[in-house]
């Protein structure tokens, strides 16, 4: 893993719930010092995938920020992007390649309709989520349809090996059929996305068989099997989509509401605290959260629960819950008050993600549509 790159996405759907912080964001924050490179990006295209109220994604999008900020995201360590923005960049004045600075079409979805051209129908037909998510809706949107051929185009323009100037670039036409690049990024999986993966590596091959080796396959960490469920029916993920409120604890809800949310779990009438998430899926799924919130293991917190009945247990996981979400829930409401601050860090961020992905765009441009 030293010296690689990690890339990986989040979607502006609101304040993270339990289960994005334990499942993917604490991991994020881990490898941000575990990897030399890292890129986190918080993918607003693929929210309008489905119908968005534009103002709504607009604060979505700043309150992602602050809470990947306040979970731990540090913009010196990984760099924080929003997908679509686009900004001013001096290079692309001074590039010979490209007088016009106008360029308003970001790299991300135009690298994305290379790579759909490069895409048979069938093969997206099977993909868990299009099978998921259309079914919800009479008819899915093409975007629905193709978005994870943007999803590959979001990890592959991240490859690493592409850091010559956009001059040399310019001069040199097919130079990459000569060196091939060395790395691509890694990106941080969980189970519901390795088909998804498997697309982006499909992918890199068939772009370089038809254009001259371009894209190194990029891997999947596989992130903790680690999953919260919902309070409400244990045998599920607890999920923002989920529509009882009391199925799901958000990183920003208060002490009260930690409590109550907790106190109305559902466990099952053995009064004793085990850990057999098949046939006792509640009470398990509260020593997961307790274990990973109090940074014990899943033992330690089973022996911290001995002659507890599981309504006692239940305030020694609130208490670790809340001592663990306070300071985040705060760190995200001053957060909020900085708008401007947010958005410059995003500009920043989007400046150097920029940098990296343009040279890139320009390599699979040139043989294909230039
Ligand atoms: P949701 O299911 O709430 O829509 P997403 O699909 O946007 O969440 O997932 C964002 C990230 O959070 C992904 O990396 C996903 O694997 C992780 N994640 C989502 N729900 C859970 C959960 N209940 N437990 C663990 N990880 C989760
Ligand atoms: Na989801």
């Amino acid at each position: 893993p030293a010296g690689g790159r990690v890339f990986s996405g989040i979607q502006p759907t609101g304040v993270p719930h339990l289960g994005n912080y334990l499942g993917a964001l604490e991991n994020w924050v881990a490898l941000q010092n575990q990897y030399p490179s890292v890129l986190y990006s918080i993918v607003d295209m693929h929210s309008i995938t489905q119908p968005q109220d534009p103002n709504q994604l607009r604060s979505n999008i700043l309150d992602m920020a602050a809470s990947l900020l306040a979970c731990g995201i540090d913009p010196e360590r990984a760099i924080l992007f929003q997908q679509s923005q686009w900004v001013f960049l001096s290079t692309y004045i001074t590039g010979n390649f490209c007088a016009q600075p106008t360029l308003k079409v970001s790299e991300h979805a135009e690298l994305s309709w290379i790579l759909g051209c490069l895409t048979s129908m069938a093969r997206l037909r099977h993909l868990p989520q299009w099978k998921m998510k259309s079914k919800l809706k009479s008819e899915g949107s093409v975007g629905l349809y193709t978005y994870p051929v943007l999803q590959a185009a979001d990890i592959l323009l991240y490859k690493r090996g592409s850091q010559r100037s956009l001059e040399s670039l310019a001069k040199q036409k097919h130079y990459y059929k000569q060196e091939m690049p060395r790395m691509s990024a890694h990106v941080p999986v969980g189970e519901d996305q390795v088909q998804h993966l498997e697309l982006v590596q499909d992918l890199a091959r068939i772009f370089n068989n038809r254009y001259g080796d371009l894209f190194p396959e990029p891997y999947a960490l596989l992130s903790s099997t680690r999953k919260v469920k919902s309070l409400r029916d244990p045998t599920v993920k607890m999920s923002k989509s989920d529509p009882q409120t009391m199925a799901t604890i958000a990183i920003t809800d208060s002490p009260d509401a930690i409590a109550l949310k907790i106190r109305r779990a559902v466990t099952d009438f053995t009064s004793e605290v085990t850990f057999d998430p098949d046939t006792r899926p509640g009470v398990s799924n509260l020593v997961t959260i307790h274990a990973a919130m109090a940074r014990i293991s899943v033992e330690e917190a089973v022996y911290q629960a001995r002659g507890l009945d599981t309504g006692t247990y239940k305030k020694l996981v609130t208490e670790a819950v809340i001592q663990r979400l306070t300071p985040i829930r705060e760190e995200i409401e001053r957060l909020r008050s900085e708008p401007s601050h947010l958005e410059a860090v995003l500009v920043q961020g989007t400046r150097r993600a920029r940098e990296l992905a343009a040279p890139v765009l320009r390599e699979s441009r040139v043989g294909t549509v230039t």
